[in-house]
């Protein structure tokens, strides 16, 4: 029997609250133990703020968006320098081991901790599918669907108006979501971060549609989308609290100059946290339940320092340090797949 410490960190995202429920499902009925929350990530560890997680408290769980335990962004500077504090609360609650929820920020500081001595167990999240070593995370699945939905619908009123519509998904980093979305809904152009466009190429694009007689063009942009050097400047939007640079409202921009080289009209419409809210699908809340119950089991086990992984179709242990050393992007043949339905 042990006392296992749950936290849920970073942007939340679809199938959350399912992995909680699973955690404490497999912990509780399997072996005897028990779970405690840690409330709006690392944050509730390092303010000491908990909850006591049972089989009743987790019922309902699987459908619901969002997390039950809340959720922060926290620097990993910060968790470095507040170990011993960390090391401290844990104590204080008796947790033999940690399972922090989370993308690259709540993984990188679960690779601080399991360094500094603490057993824990990482689990992926995010919407954005960027965690290196699993074939996916959850929340992908959600955010996609979404997406794709929302770009279906898109396409009839560009078609009315004859006109362009930009569609900005998220994926700072990683073009994972833009790339799947504009494949399912058959849009004509994908920009993501992996591959600076160039706006010349755009212009071209949406030009020779219209001439060959075309009635649309449907442009799915990701957030973190960015032009060649030298061809077109964007907003600056500072960085971020992992030291990140960002860019905003790319799309915005991209429509405004679109339009005033081509003479088309040019419609944005941002997604946003839409892609991060509401139920998961059923893909989601599969695999956010399998992650949960192989973490157990990992706990339990003494297997430490590792992180859940979808690796073909099972389950597998990568250790953390491996998983947080780079991030996850679109590859060059997804890139080419892709470029195969642009135009
Ligand atoms: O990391 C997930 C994510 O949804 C990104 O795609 C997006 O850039 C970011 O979080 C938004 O963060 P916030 O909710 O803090 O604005």
């Amino acid at each position: 029997m042990l006392r296992i410490g749950v936290l849920t960190g970073g942007g939340d995202c679809p199938g959350l609250n399912a992995v909680i429920r699973s955690v404490v499902r497999t912990a509780s009925a399997h072996y005897g133990s028990e779970v405690v929350g840690f409330r709006d990530g690392w944050r509730g560890l390092l303010e000491d703020r908990t909850t006591p997680l049972d089989i009743a408290a987790v019922d309902g769980l699987l459908t619901r968006g969002g997390t039950t335990l809340g959720s922060a962004r926290v620097a990993p500077e910060r968790i470095s320098n507040e170990l011993p504090q960390m090391k401290d609360v844990l104590a204080t609650h008796g947790i033999d081991v940690l399972i922090p929820i989370g993308g690259e920020g709540t993984l990188t500081a679960a690779h601080l901790l399991s360094q500094a001595g603490v057993p824990v167990v990482g689990i992926p999240k995010t919407i954005d599918n960027d965690i290196d070593e699993t074939d996916l995370t959850f929340g992908f699945d959600t955010a996609v669907s979404i997406a794709t939905e929302m770009i279906d619908r898109l396409h009839t009123t560009a078609e009315s108006h004859q006109r362009v519509l930009l569609v900005e998904v998220m994926g700072r980093h990683a073009g994972w979501i833009a790339l799947h979305a504009g494949l399912a809904s058959g849009a004509h152009l994908t920009l993501v971060p992996e591959e600076p466009f160039d706006i010349e190429d755009v212009c071209r694009l949406v030009s020779e549609r219209f001439a060959r007689g075309d009635s649309h063009v449907i442009g799915v942009v990701a957030e973190g989308a960015t032009p060649r050097p030298g061809t077109m400047d964007l907003r600056d939007g500072g960085v971020d609290e992992y030291g990140h640079r960002r860019f905003t409202g790319v799309a915005q921009q991209l429509g405004a100059e679109l339009e005033r080289r081509t003479g088309k009209e040019v419609r944005t419409t941002v997604l946003g946290h839409v892609q991060r809210g509401g139920t998961p699908t059923s893909f989601d809340r599969v695999l956010a339940t399998r992650f949960g119950l192989h973490a157990t089991i990992a706990a339990h086990k003494g297997d430490h320092g590792q992180m859940v992984a979808l690796r073909g179709t099972e389950i597998e242990l990568v250790p953390l340090e491996k998983a947080v050393a780079r991030l996850k992007t679109v590859t060059p043949s997804r890139l080419a797949e892709t470029a195969a339905f642009t135009g």
